[in-house]
């Protein structure tokens, strides 16, 4: 860092005042907006979630949680296929991810993710005083040979599949044969795999190397909530319930999140609506001029041929309707887009047509 500041600023540590922190999408607070630009779901929970909390808050709510969130665990166990102690939960699986970073990665040493990703793994990595190692995506998002090789010394490698933006998604024999080319964990960020169908959470069994993240913000229609959770061998679990904070899920979201796991058919009928649409969406998109690429999860991203990505992006907005603008080093632009109801699609499309 080129000048110590003054003040109480001088006493936090340099990586902290290094970095940037992380950016949100917009979350608007004035006026109606459409809002496709943080990859929510557009429908409501199960209603089985909303009787959960709400006995939960009728109960009271003077005690501590349960610190591991058993209820949930069991619950999701028996969905998973895998022993409960093979669980962690986390407040989102934002936390997940501090939590696995927190406990494997020391400062100097360096994390690997491909690059363009969630844009929380460098800030995780900046927290801890390590170095990243973004290692770019080949034209198509599949991996290129760099990031098979133990060049730097990966102490942790991020993959967020499907990924974030592209919604492309790497195969499971990459995913082992990964684990295998390196001697670090491997976070598979599973955060939209609902969506694609293909999951690597039975990989698990076969690598302890292998750590998959999963959320319930997205196919679960539960983003306000707050509730993530790992899979991983039980002698990684228990070195994880060390570093995570003591009472972190509170027992409204446990109840919550233990009645929508519980609900699979209700998950089945939302992921098959949102699925529904993004097909709609991505040959409408194709018809008005976007080059768009395939997408296993709940948002497209895409760039149009003629119109930069930067002003479809304020034009949407100026016509209220929010998506997200995103403009990666060294890689370009374009523009993120949720899918949300058929009736949004309709929205979206109108708009386009009036200002393409
Ligand atoms: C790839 C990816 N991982 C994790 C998350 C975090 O989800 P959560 O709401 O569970 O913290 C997001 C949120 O947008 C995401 O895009």
């Amino acid at each position: 860092m080129s000048e110590r500041p003054d003040g109480i600023q001088r006493l936090f540590r340099d990586a902290v005042l290094e970095m940037t922190g992380y950016q949100s999408g917009e979350q608007p607070t004035g006026g109606k907006y459409i809002k496709l630009n943080t990859n929510e779901n557009p429908y409501s929970c199960s209603p089985n979630v909303i009787q959960a909390i709400q006995s939960v808050a009728a109960a009271g709510l003077n005690r501590y949680p349960d610190a591991t969130a058993s209820a949930f665990r069991n619950a999701a166990a028996s969905v998973l296929g895998v022993p409960s102690d093979w669980l962690i939960c986390g407040n989102g699986s934002d936390e997940i991810l501090t939590m696995v970073t927190r406990a494997f990665v020391g400062e100097g040493q360096t994390v690997r993710w491909p690059f363009p990703s969630y844009v929380l793994y460098p800030v995780l990595t900046q927290i801890q005083g390590a170095v990243g190692q973004p290692i770019a995506y080949n034209k198509d998002w599949s991996l290129p040979k760099a990031f098979f090789s133990g060049n730097g010394d990966p102490g942790l490698v991020f993959i967020s599949n499907p990924n974030s933006p592209s919604g492309t998604q790497l195969g499971r024999e990459q995913i082992l044969e990964l684990a295998e080319a390196l001697p670090c964990p491997i976070l598979v960020d599973e955060a939209y795999a609902d969506f694609a169908g293909v999951s690597c959470v039975d990989l698990v069994t076969q690598n302890e190397q292998i750590l998959i993240s999963r959320t319930l913000s997205k196919s679960y229609g539960l983003a306000g909530m707050r509730f993530g959770y790992l899979v991983a061998q039980p002698q990684i679990i228990r070195q994880l319930i060390k570093v995570k904070d003591s009472y972190n899920c509170d027992a409204l979201s446990i109840a919550g999140a233990t009645a929508a796991i519980a609900d699979q058919e209700w998950l089945r009928q939302n992921v098959a609506k949102i699925k529904s649409t993004r097909d709609r969406m991505s040959l409408r998109l194709q018809s008005l001029g976007f080059d768009v690429t395939p997408s296993s999860a709940n948002f497209i991203w895409c760039r149009h041929r003629d119109q930069t990505s930067q002003e479809i992006y304020s034009l949407l907005k100026q016509n209220r309707l929010l998506v997200r603008y995103m403009d990666f080093d060294h890689w370009g632009d374009g523009i993120r887009i949720t899918v949300g109801t058929d009736d949004q699609l309709d929205a979206l499309i109108t708009i386009l047509n009036s200002i393409l």
